[in-house]
């Protein structure tokens, strides 16, 4: 029997979104139904209700929750009901050619629900991320779902799923920031901040967080940056090369995605250094460099999806840090909402007022 449920749906691109009724159906032999208690509200969701992704609307948005097994299909072995999971995009399969090499976090073929949840019309939607977790239930690949100590209130551990993971494994996985590395982080919401904490656990002595917005460089400091770039009224590539005797950091992490912030990024870092792009750019963005310079400074330029993490690994033991005390997971939390708050929630977003929304459900 499919359940009849609430969730925030982009209908069409650029529209405002729309708490509707949306049917889940019954678990297939791979599938989970998830009881979602709590999911963040990602800058990917507002950029899949813009169309900045694919055009595949309408989407069921929402992809950074956590929440309570209710059912599974008759193959499942990896949850039960009842587990306290958080819910991942990167549920590998292991067979692919970069899970075959040894590198399953770049994995091609990572595994989702293969039936459709849809509008009470049958219209299939697109689950965001193949998640789709503004709703009181999802249904996911069993992959999908990571279980994690049930001390970690889902509030705070919900934004494991996708933002923290990322700019917190953009650091510590994709560019491997090591003990008394320099480091700079472009672009401080709930992404770039992940970084900075990522890079100050690593050990990462100089931690410089750059943003337009003054707001968000105050933040920056509760994650342990160590000084701070305006970079609406200060350059910040000359800053970040002063505040490292000249040469630029270890390593530049570009948490905006933009070719502005991205050339920051690449004449702000050392030479042989590392850039790491983790924000998301329009598909119309182009950049033009000289190849000279991309030869001549050395070093890698990275892109980081989900910060090349493995979830298996990475959020038991971030969830671990945090009930530890030692990764301050509740500082990411600007307001807890409800499911009809998540359009104004963007706003907030983009007028730079919240690090993170998290739902309620
Ligand atoms: N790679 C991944 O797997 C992954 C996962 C999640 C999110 N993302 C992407 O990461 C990016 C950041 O996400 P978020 O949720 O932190 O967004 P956010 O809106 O909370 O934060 C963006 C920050 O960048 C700042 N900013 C904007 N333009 C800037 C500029 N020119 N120079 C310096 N700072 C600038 C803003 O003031 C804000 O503080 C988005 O593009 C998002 O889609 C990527
Ligand atoms: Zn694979
Ligand atoms: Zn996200």
């Amino acid at each position: 029997m499919s359940q009849t449920v609430k969730g925030v749906v982009a209908l069409s691109k650029g529209a405002p979104v729309e708490v509707v009724d949306i049917v889940i159906p019954d678990p297939g032999p791979y599938e989970v139904v998830v009881n979602i208690q709590a999911c963040g509200v990602c800058h990917t969701d507002l950029h899949y209700r813009q169309g900045a992704i694919v055009d595949e609307f309408p989407f069921l948005l929402g992809h950074e929750a956590a929440g309570i097994v209710e059912s599974i299909g008759n193959q499942v072995s990896q949850v039960k009901p009842g587990d306290y999971v958080v819910l991942n995009w990167r549920a590998v399969c292991g067979t692919c050619r970069a899970c075959a090499k040894g590198q399953p976090w770049y994995c091609f073929n990572t595994h989702n629900a293969e039936q459709k949840m849809t509008l009470t019309d049958g219209t299939a939607l697109s689950a965001a991320l193949g998640i789709g977790a503004f709703s009181d239930k999802t249904l996911v690949h069993e992959g999908q779902c990571t279980k994690v100590d049930p001390q970690a209130s889902p509030v705070s551990a919900c934004l494991l799923g996708c933002g923290v993971m990322a700019g917190f494994g953009a650091a510590v996985n994709t560019a491997g920031v090591k003990r008394g590395d320099s480091v700079a982080v472009i672009g401080c919401g709930g992404v770039g901040n992940a970084a900075i904490a990522g890079a100050k656990i690593a050990g990462a002595t100089k931690i410089i967080a750059v943003d337009i917005d003054a707001k968000k460089l105050d933040w920056a400091k509760k994650f342990g940056a160590t000084h701070f770039i305006n970079s609406s009224n200060q350059d910040p590539v000359e800053t970040i090369r002063e505040l490292t005797a000249g040469f630029g950091a270890d390593v530049v992490i570009d948490a905006v995605g933009s070719p502005q912030t991205y050339k920051q990024a690449f004449y702000a870092r050392d030479l042989a250094g590392v850039v790491v792009l983790v924000g998301v750019p329009n598909p119309d963005y182009k950049i033009e460099l000289p190849l000279i310079d991309i030869f001549g400074r050395g070093g890698a330029l990275k892109s980081s999806w989900y910060g090349d993490c493995l979830p298996a690994r990475d959020f038991p033991m971030l969830v671990d840090l945090y009930n530890q005390g030692r990764f301050n997971l509740g500082d990411f939390v600007s307001e807890v909402i409800g499911i009809n708050d998540v359009e104004a929630a963007f706003e907030k977003m983009e007028k730079g007022q919240v690090l993170r929304s998290v739902v309620q459900l």
